[in-house]
């Protein structure tokens, strides 16, 4: 029995799928259902007993407790989180409740259940705690990539408050011995991801006729890695990592965001041609840049190869392939989600360059 957080949003979803195609082990599912939460996400395992959901909030110490006394995990994964840089911007509160607080008082929960384990049990528990190279900060164009040694430098609101539960977590095994794992992962992309992050809304606006919106000048880097294969690389590190310490996971796949949009742009006019026959980088628009914007990520991930032998299975373009068919197979979830509401700040403040 393991029992996960935040589960029903993006990679949360993902690593159910992934963990349940591979294992027989019951997953309890701990999620508040913010915006983020999506139980389309999870439908197949409606009927399925090796899923059990639980609606609530990481922060409720009585409810994360009962949950532990009842289903005595071996480990807790904590996804949950404020995931999306543009609202932390807009609204860093809730960023810092969940992402800080709410990490603090899982901590807290777990290790009162954990200091009450069996010796053996003890030992063998585990706290993985998922995390982004966003606390490494940014790179200059010729810096080599974040190791797992770069200095923390987190400069947007979120990326400060995966930061500091990155070292809440960190200060929870060296003063008090909890058995913790921490992964600092690059951006993902994939089925089931939120169409207010850049590769989901780029497909979704494409389809629907709308501009796809580029940041400043497009040039920013990020390292894409395919959510299946973070899955992969979490239950790695979750049954051969050591405990303590953390561990980068990227994809090897720098890109800027301009050629992300591109490339997605050049799959869309193959498998889904234009009405008109022009090519969807034609609703390209240049907008106003992120306030505070990160130029560069890119993660060196040769600990987590070398130690753990954990590799990326997917290439960007086997990636990207596999996602754009994903939305064009699921139109009703994209429907479902987009409301249309959550875009609204981003309008305004990311009016046209
Ligand atoms: P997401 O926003 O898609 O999903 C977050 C989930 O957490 C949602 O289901 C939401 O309902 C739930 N949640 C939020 N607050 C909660 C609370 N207080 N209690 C319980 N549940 C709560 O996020 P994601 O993109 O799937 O990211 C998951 C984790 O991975 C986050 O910790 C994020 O920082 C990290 N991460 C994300 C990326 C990425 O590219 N998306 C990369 C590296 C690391
Ligand atoms: O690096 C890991 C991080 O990746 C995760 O920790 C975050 O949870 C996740 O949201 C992601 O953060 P980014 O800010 O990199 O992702 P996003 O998809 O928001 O943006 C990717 C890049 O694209 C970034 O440089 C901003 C740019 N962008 C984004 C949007 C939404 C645009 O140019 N236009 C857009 O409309």
């Amino acid at each position: 029995m393991i029992l996960v957080t935040g589960c029903a949003g993006f990679i949360g979803s993902n690593f159910v799928h992934t963990w349940l195609s591979r294992h027989d082990e019951t997953v309890v599912n701990l999620d508040k259902l913010t915006y983020a939460g999506n139980l389309d996400n999870l439908a197949a395992f409606k009927q399925d007993a090796r899923h059990v959901f639980v609606r609530g909030d990481i922060a409720d110490r009585a409810l994360v407790a009962q949950l532990l006394e009842q289903y005595q995990p071996r480990a807790v994964l904590n996804f949950a989180a404020e995931s999306h840089v543009d609202r932390s911007i807009h609204g860093p509160g809730e960023f810092i409740e969940t992402n800080v607080t709410g990490t603090f008082n899982l901590l807290e929960s777990v290790r009162a259940y954990w200091s009450d384990l069996s010796a053996q049990h003890k030992q063998a528990f585990r706290f993985l705690h998922v995390s982004t190279d966003e606390v490494y900060g940014t790179l200059g164009a010729t810096d080599p990539a974040f190791t797992e040694d770069h200095p923390f430098a987190p400069n947007s609101p979120y990326a400060a408050s995966k930061a500091s539960s990155d070292h809440l977590v960190r200060a929870w095994h060296h003063t008090y011995g909890l058995p913790v794992l921490t992964t600092n992962c690059s951006n993902n992309y994939g089925p089931y991801h939120f169409p207010e992050k850049l590769i989901p809304l780029i497909i979704s606006n494409a389809l629907a006729g709308r501009p796809l919106p580029i940041y400043g000048d497009g040039q920013q880097v990020r390292d894409w890695l395919f959510v299946e294969d973070h899955c992969l690389a979490i239950e790695t590190v979750l049954e051969a990592g050591r405990p303590g310490e953390t561990y980068n996971v990227g994809g090897w796949n720098e890109m800027t965001n301009l050629e992300v949009v591109n490339t997605i742009c050049a799959r869309l006019n193959t498998l889904r041609p234009r009405e008109d026959g022009k090519s969807y980088a034609d609703q390209i628009t240049f907008v106003k840049d992120r306030p505070g914007h990160d130029r560069r990520y890119a993660i060196d991930a040769r600990k987590i190869e070398r130690e753990l032998g954990w590799k990326p299975q997917n290439t960007f373009e086997t990636g990207i392939e596999k996602t754009v068919q994903w939305y064009l197979d699921h139109p009703q979830w994209v429907a479902n989600v987009t409301s249309g509401a959550y875009r609204l700040w981003v309008d305004q403040q990311y009016g046209q360059s």
